[in-house]
């Protein structure tokens, strides 16, 4: 297995690896690499959904989506990742650790497309929360580090499903208090937890300072220095540890088709 960096602050290509069989030494390599480069990326992987759950099952049991319907039939733990000309909204369209809103939001998320815009597009942006929280002056670190913040799925969910004229007026949808800086359970780092999809307040502050320190936070994590960009082929797999990456799915091929499927693999609470 060789690792290949994309950038020394997040992100690496890992070759030599079949994800579908993968032994007990090479699982454990995998997941080395997961959490020193918090992003990793696989080529031509040929994978059946009951071998991507498989996969899946390898990191902890798997998480299933307060909102989206089963990714296909007998499947409610795989999400379908899909735009075409019928698309109203795309998945992941803006900087956000999937589902955050859930109480213990999930920790791993390992996509595979296997359909790609012919005249390219469709890269996801990676972006290190770690390193966003590190270039926060001392001050702003322990400023945020006394605080919490209320993650919604409300109006995410529910935009979606404006969008495509179904009414979810009556559903609720998973709502949180999460710290604003979490530490990272297996590498004890600390990184930056709000995200603009999810995150609707701080907790305990005025509104308005709140929704102006959310603004600049949404900006900072948005950096460029802290990120990485993949370009997909057809059977490209990406896992990403939701603790400490977000990640932005760039919508810049439409009409064209992008499709595959997602599975996420369930998480803790953040402290
Ligand atoms: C998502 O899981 O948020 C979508 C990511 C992508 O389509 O690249």
């Amino acid at each position: 297995m060789e690792i290949e960096p994309l950038t020394p602050v997040i992100g690496a290509e890992v070759h030599g690896v079949e994800l579908a069989t993968l032994d007990d030494d090479r699982f454990a390599d995998v997941e080395a690499a997961l959490l020193a480069h918090q992003v990793l990326f696989f080529r031509d992987q040929e994978m059946e959904l009951d071998q991507h759950k498989a996969l899946g099952l390898r990191f902890g049991p798997l998480h299933i989506h307060p909102s989206a319907p089963p990714g296909a039939p007998g499947y409610p733990e795989v999400l379908k990742v899909h735009a075409d000309a019928n698309t109203k909204r795309t998945a992941g369209d803006k900087w956000h650790s999937d589902v955050s809103c859930d109480a213990e939001p999930p920790m791993l998320s390992i996509l595979r497309l296997h359909t790609l815009p012919e005249s390219g597009g469709g890269d996801t942006l990676f972006s290190s929360m770690y390193a966003a929280y590190d270039a926060l002056s001392p001050a702003m670190q322990e400023y945020l580090g006394g605080l919490r913040a209320e993650h919604d799925g409300g109006p995410n969910y529910r935009d979606r499903n404006r969008r495509v004229g179904y009414d979810d007026s009556e559903r609720e949808y998973p709502r949180a208090k999460h710290p604003v800086i979490r530490t990272h359970p297996r590498t004890g780092r600390k990184a930056l937890f709000v995200n603009s999809v999810f995150t609707t307040r701080l907790c305990d502050v005025p509104q308005d300072e709140g929704d102006a320190v959310l603004a600049f936070l949404y900006a900072h994590v948005a950096k460029p220095q802290f990120q990485c960009r993949f370009r997909w082929q057809p059977g490209s797999v990406a896992m990403w540890d939701n603790r400490c990456v977000q990640h932005h799915a760039m919508w810049d091929y439409y009409p064209e088709v992008r499709s595959g499927y997602r599975v996420t693999v369930a998480g803790d609470r953040p402290m």
